[in-house]
């Protein structure tokens, strides 16, 4: 399909040729739904190179469709487990921001080790960041939210910003603009890399 990318290989790391183009920002959207968010920013950001990844065929069909419509060249979708990804995909310092946007809350205690923002996760977030590189995260989810600041505060590797909203450039995603019309507020993590390692 036009607007996905297959890995040559599932099983080994991939080169950063291989998902970015020469020296340009590569940015990755984990669970990229409805990819509304990506294509915005790709459409904003000709300059920079945008993954975004989604486990439902469904919704990557359709985010290929629109992708190769609106002809973007710099947008594509990979139809893979976020954590895996993460994990075991994305080469070490390859990304500059990695935006985790309204992802699934798993509310039920039983169910919370299904989260994303685990610690394993967040070191392999680390590698994957170049220095100076960025983790966002936004969720409606209290709980959730309060969950991923003390994992991020245990791993203790990244720094803490401000996070206001409209301070830069951020589409409200198509889970947000639901969340928000139904009256719910959203959270917002955003954490760095820092430049230097202590
Ligand atoms: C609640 S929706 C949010 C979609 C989008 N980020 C937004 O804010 O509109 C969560 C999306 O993440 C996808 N998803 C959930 N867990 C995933 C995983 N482990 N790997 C890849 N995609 C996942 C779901 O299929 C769904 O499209």
């Amino acid at each position: 399909m036009a607007g996905e990318f297959v890995p040559v290989d599932y099983f080994r790391k991939l080169g950063r040729a291989e998902i970015c183009r020469g020296d340009r920002l590569l940015e990755i959207d984990l669970g990229c739904g409805d990819g509304s968010f990506l294509m915005e920013m790709a459409r904003k950001f000709p300059d920079r190179d945008f993954l975004g990844t989604e486990r439902l065929l469904g919704r990557v069909r359709k985010v290929c469709k629109k992708i190769t419509r609106q002809h973007l060249e710099n947008a594509r979708v990979l139809r893979l487990d976020s954590r895996y990804v993460v994990e075991w995909l994305l080469p070490e310092a390859s990304v500059s921001r990695l935006h985790l946007l309204c992802p699934d809350p798993w509310p039920k205690l039983r169910h919370n080790r299904r989260r994303l923002v685990q610690a394993e996760f967040l070191e392999s977030v680390h590698r994957a960041l170049g220095p100076g590189g960025e983790f966002l995260f936004m969720t409606d989810h209290e709980e959730y939210f309060q969950w991923a600041e003390g994992k991020v505060a245990d791993f203790g590797k990244f720094e803490l910003l401000e996070w206001e909203e409209n301070s830069f450039f951020y589409p409200k995603t198509d889970f947000q603009q639901l969340w928000e019309s139904e009256g719910k507020s959203m959270w917002r993590l955003r954490c760095r890399k820092p430049l230097t390692v202590a």
